[in-house]
């Protein structure tokens, strides 16, 4: 079944408008983003958090945190608003029109506050992270930035920066144009935010067997900083395309924003994402954007049941936990291998990059030879 699909809301602001606005921006209240900021107001610019059109309300925000709705019914999991000091807030008064600027200066955005609000932090943390332990990546992230969220429509510059992954950055309208120029009916999106392994490919492939196309979709905005640098796993992803992908059926695009680790409720983020990028199916694996042993290893698959298909709008495909077998001799989970785990080789994230770090290659049940010479040559200088 292909589910028909809104077109993405965007807020760039046209070449045409850019000189005019940028000038009438110089004289109002600038506001500093951090990391997660900058990336969201990208983000909500070209169109993947669409529906919303700027920093969620107070009404958005509270809807957001019970029911993993926005106030218009809208299925969307993790809150993304404003947050700024108590000392800033003070400074700035509703209605104010004020110029989002990036940390080396560049105004990449206007807003109008039209919220201004204080969340409970903690209360977010639980039913977000389901967590509110300072160790979580994203609850340390939460309570470190400000006290007071603001909320209002943005508009947004486009990002000229050039950097590795300007040529495989693309908004969500020019996707679906892809999409379309191909002929593909039915897409699968991928998110990861780690290099491709033997178990991501057998999964993709796995998808690739019942849809048109793969959307190759990795995070490369902000993350945690013990996770494999978004540059290398560039090359990773290069590499691993070339050597072991049928090219036609692929397409590469980067998704430029922060991991939140969130587990399930960040699966349903990512589920919305590469709904808008025009994807019909989306894969959720075992333990997705979980960390540590915060979540169930299929919670991330679980939460998808708080929805009906029409509200999704997309199709979750959901895989077991995916290894090598040496009995099987390939590839398998443990929906379709009858052998114990003394036969499969399974490594954790934590484990590889431990084993990267000392120089030790992962073996090649595990990892692609040309993927690990990446890694290895990354590792080796660090
Ligand atoms: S994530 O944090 O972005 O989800 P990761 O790169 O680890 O990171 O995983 C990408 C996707 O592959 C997720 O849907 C995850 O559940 C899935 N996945 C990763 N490893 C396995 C595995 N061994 N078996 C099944 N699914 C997996």
């Amino acid at each position: 079944m292909t589910i028909q699909q809104k077109q993405p809301v965007m807020r760039m602001i046209s070449p045409a408008a850019r000189d005019a606005k940028l000038a009438s921006l110089q004289d109002k209240r600038k506001v500093v983003l951090d990391e997660v900021a900058e990336s969201d107001v990208y983000q909500i610019g070209i169109g993947t958090f669409s529906p919303m059109d700027g920093f969620m309300s107070e009404a958005d925000y509270q809807s957001v945190v019970e029911t993993m709705r926005l106030t218009t019914g809208d299925v969307w999991s993790i809150p993304v608003a404003l947050p700024v000091s108590e000392e800033q807030a003070a400074e700035i008064h509703l209605d104010d029109e004020i110029a989002l600027v990036r940390e080396d200066g560049v105004i990449c955005a206007s807003m109008r506050v039209a919220h201004m609000y204080r969340p409970n932090l903690t209360h977010e943390a639980e039913q977000v992270y389901r967590t509110t332990e300072d160790a979580h990546p994203g609850v340390h992230r939460l309570y470190q930035r400000g006290n007071v969220y603001l909320g209002g429509p943005v508009e947004v510059f486009g990002d000229e920066r050039v950097d590795e992954f300007t040529n495989y950055a693309y908004t969500p309208e020019a996707v679906r144009k892809t999409f379309a120029d191909k002929g593909w009916k039915t897409i699968v999106g991928f998110q990861t935010r780690n290099p491709i392994h033997r178990a991501h490919e057998y999964i993709q492939k796995a998808a690739l067997e019942i849809v048109d196309g793969l959307f190759l979709n990795p995070l490369v905005g902000p993350t945690k900083s013990d996770d494999v640098p978004a540059h290398v796993r560039l090359k990773a992803y290069q590499t691993i395309l070339k050597h072991y992908y049928p090219q036609p059926r692929v397409f590469f695009g980067v998704y430029k924003a922060a991991m939140r680790y969130a587990g399930p409720r960040e699966a349903i983020m990512h589920a919305m994402v590469r709904k808008n990028f025009g994807c019909t199916h989306f894969i959720v694996g075992r333990d997705h954007a979980g960390v540590g042993n915060y979540y169930g290893t299929f919670d991330a698959q679980k939460i998808f049941s708080n929805f009906t298909p029409e509200e999704l709008g997309i199709t979750p495909l959901f895989f077991d936990h995916a290894f090598y077998c040496k009995k099987c001799e390939g590839m398998a989970t443990t929906k379709t291998c009858p052998h114990g785990d003394d036969e499969h080789v399974i490594l954790s994230g934590t484990k590889v990059r431990a084993m990267l770090r000392e120089g030790i290659a992962p073996p090649p049940e595990f990892s692609r030879p040309e993927v690990v010479k990446v890694l290895m040559e990354y590792y080796s200088q660090t």
